[in-house]
């Protein structure tokens, strides 16, 4: 006897249609918070995981299948084989090497480039209209490495970049103004890393611009007030790294919050890593995080910030930076 009995003439030919699927690459810290945020955040009908480590991913897979009655109803899958991508919506890719305590992020490129190249063509071929959102560091090269592999147009190709970055800054601010970090407007722009650009200039706390809001509460500050914050913002990295050996949750929700605008055509901005070339006098061709509006079709459009001269040089000197270890990729 079937479990359920369909009512006297209901029309069995209505099935259920596939929302969105999700891929992971890379289930180490930072695949699996990214997992963990989109099936509690409801973002994904189905999950599919990949790693080059069967018995990690197996159990990884288990382990949140095991949560099922306690998260919203989701497929999860697993296999080293990307049959298991096939289809996704996005692809997320976190897959490779991590920071030691203290080395840069640029200082995994390399490594990571050999990675890409057995990641992103396998991507591609079993999810040809796929988003790529890359995670891996150092974040800014490898998405301008992402975009190359996969042949993809620009706007279905980019970084989790200083959307991390910004979220960091938002928080100290509004830890020190005793607001909520939902209330403080501003970005970090630029490399996701050491090169990074705050762009104080259009920082606001509920629509009030920041230097404004500190004269009118009588709150001290100066400009190597303001140079220390982003000081701490970069350092936040090595800070958790050196405590806790990598960094997870907040990329986890960051990446969400991506994850969110894209499948839900949010539109809203986000600092992210983007093809930069021809914004704000940016010449190279190089991947770095500008304001940027995310929907359903991946990158919308590009926000025309107004910067301050000073602000606009450091995003291109960060542009510069970076399009030097692109030069010296092997790709
Ligand atoms: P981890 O060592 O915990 O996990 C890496 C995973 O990648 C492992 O499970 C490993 O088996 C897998 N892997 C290695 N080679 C692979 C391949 N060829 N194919 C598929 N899987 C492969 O590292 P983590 O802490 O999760 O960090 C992952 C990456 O994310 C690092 O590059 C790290 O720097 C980066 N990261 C980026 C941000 C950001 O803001 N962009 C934040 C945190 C970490
Ligand atoms: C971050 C990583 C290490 O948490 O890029 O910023």
């Amino acid at each position: 006897q079937a479990l359920f009995q369909p009512l006297p003439g209901a029309c069995p030919s209505r099935t259920a249609t596939k929302i969105s699927k999700i891929t992971v690459v890379g289930v180490g810290n930072v695949g699996m918070a990214c997992a963990q945020t989109i099936l509690t955040q409801n973002l994904a009908d189905e999950l599919a995981l990949v790693d080059v480590d069967p018995e990690k991913l197996r159990g990884e897979m288990l382990d949140l299948q095991h949560a099922a009655a306690f998260l919203p109803r989701a497929k999860i899958v697993a296999n080293t084989d990307y049959k298991v991508s096939e289809g996704s919506d996005i692809c997320i890719v976190s897959a490779g090497a991590r920071q030691r305590n203290g080395e840069s992020r640029l200082a995994l490129v390399q490594r990571n480039v050999a990675i890409f190249k057995s990641i992103i063509p396998q991507l591609v071929k079993y999810s040809p209209a796929a988003i790529l959102l890359i995670i891996s560091n150092p974040v800014d090269a490898l998405t301008y490495v992402a975009w190359k592999l996969s042949g993809f147009p620009s706007n279905r190709v980019f970084g989790s970049g200083t959307n991390l970055d910004s979220s960091r800054f938002r928080g100290l601010l509004a830890d020190r103004l005793d607001v909520s970090a939902h209330n403080v407007h501003g970005y970090v722009i630029g490399e996701h890393g050491d090169s990074s650009v705050p762009v104080w200039s259009t920082v606001n706390i509920g629509g009030v611009p920041i230097i404004e809001f500190l004269k009118n509460m009588g709150i001290p500050y100066s400009q190597s007030t303001l140079d220390e914050l982003h000081k701490m913002v970069i350092g936040g990295a090595y800070e958790v790294i050196k405590l806790k050996g990598y960094t997870s949750w907040a990329i986890g929700y960051s990446v969400a919050s991506l994850v969110n605008s894209l499948l839900r055509d949010q539109r809203c901005i986000h600092p992210v890593s983007v093809c930069a070339k021809g914004f704000y006098g940016i010449k190279d061709e190089v991947y770095l995080s500008l304001p940027t509006q995310l929907g359903y079709t991946g990158v919308m459009g590009v926000l025309n910030l107004p910067l301050t001269d000073e602000e606009r040089e450091k995003l291109q000197q960060s542009a510069k930076t970076l399009a030097e270890v692109q030069d010296q990729l092997d790709i």
